[in-house]
């Protein structure tokens, strides 16, 4: 069994933030979200990972390496353009070999990795395992039918009036079945190779497509609400540790992480939190479901439920709330007033804010 991760792709839904890097490397409790997946794959017993990238290469290739931090062996395979998932397989043909494999979208996240799922494909080998989630809008997904004995009867790639609410989850599991399907297929409405369209094939052929429908699922959607909420997933599991420098004038509250390197002075931390290597947290109170990156300065404000990237300087600002804040970014205090922030800040922003 193999991996193929899906890293391609511009992430013009997390714009700005994938202006200036790959949306797989976006951190979830200071990790970049592509992370997970490799981890959950690793923890399901696979070793052999092909990482399909695009224009983001080289960022990812910095970040994954070889693969050999996650107990991986990682092959990368270049897509010239994001022509699609099934494009993503046809291309990984040779790698790919005739193996079985788990085909991981790199930018989704799934609460409770991937074991049994892994586990039941290799023990009754159905063409095709998809896993589904129920969504508010399946008009942004692949959408599964079923009839009455929960068999998928068809799929639909971002269809206009959705025949369930059952999305398609970035997690497929495959036999080398899939290789004709891809090699039959005809780009879709949208210019590309649809692995929806690839399953739909198998369907038709009356081969054997099986599902499961799981809770606990994340897709960036541009929506930075979402990604606020799988933030506190995370944190929520996070165990206390500090490893950095605490002064006797500050106080930590309940789970809350301070990496080796960061300093934290008459400060207040209440967690679950997170506080990277490198970051300063100087007079300023920390709230609960917040991450602060390497290399951050929290100076003279206050801060919760909130993501900041590394090396963002926040000083002399009472309150950001339910905030994403890009790499580089400095908030400082404006002369005027408002005195509610709700910000999403791009890489390199430099914001005033009242305080
Ligand atoms: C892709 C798939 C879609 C699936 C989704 C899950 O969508 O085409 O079927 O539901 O991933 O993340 P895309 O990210 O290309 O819009």
């Amino acid at each position: 069994m193999k991996a193929l991760v899906l890293a391609g792709g511009s992430g013009t839904r997390l714009r700005p933030i994938t202006h200036t890097s790959a949306k797989q490397l976006v951190p979830v409790a200071n990790k970049p979200v592509l992370f997970y997946g490799l981890e959950a794959i690793a923890a399901a017993g696979v070793r052999e990972l092909g990482l399909v990238v695009g224009d983001t290469h080289a960022e990812i290739e910095a970040a994954v390496g070889d693969g050999s931090a996650f107990g991986l062996r990682v092959t990368y395979l270049r897509q010239e353009a994001p022509l699609g998932l099934a494009h993503a397989v046809l291309i990984a043909r040779d790698y790919l070999a005739d193996d079985d494999f788990v085909m991981y979208l790199g930018d989704n996240f799934i609460v409770g990795g991937i074991d049994g799922i892994v586990e039941r494909f290799g023990r009754d080998r159905p063409a095709a395992q998809i896993m589904l989630t129920r969504v508010g809008d399946p008009r942004q997904f692949g959408v599964a039918e079923l009839d009455a004995e929960g068999r998928v009867v068809g799929l639909e790639e971002k269809p206009v009036t959705p025949k369930s609410d059952l999305a398609l989850v970035g997690v497929y599991l495959f036999t080398p079945a899939i290789h004709q399907a891809v090699a039959e297929l005809k780009p879709s409405w949208r210019g590309e190779l649809e692995i929806t369209d690839a399953i739909q094939w198998l369907i038709e052929e009356g081969l054997r497509v099986e599902s499961d429908v799981i809770t606990g699922y994340w897709k960036d959607t541009g929506n930075v609400t979402d990604m606020l909420e799988v933030n506190r997933l995370v944190l929520e599991s996070l165990e206390a540790r500090t490893d950095g420098r605490v002064d006797g004038a500050s106080e930590l509250i309940g789970r809350v992480v301070v990496e080796p390197g960061a300093v934290v002075e008459r400060s207040r931390v209440v967690g679950p939190a997170i506080i990277g290597s490198g970051a300063r947290i100087l007079d300023s109170y920390v709230g609960p479901f917040t991450s602060i990156a390497t290399d951050c300065l929290v100076s003279g404000s206050e801060i919760e439920y909130s993501i900041v990237l590394p090396r963002a300087s926040i000083s002399g600002v009472s309150r950001i709330e339910a905030s994403l804040i890009g790499h580089d970014v400095e908030v400082t205090p404006a002369p005027a007033t408002p005195r509610a922030h709700r910000l999403v800040l791009g890489d390199h922003s430099k914001v005033q804010i009242s305080s």
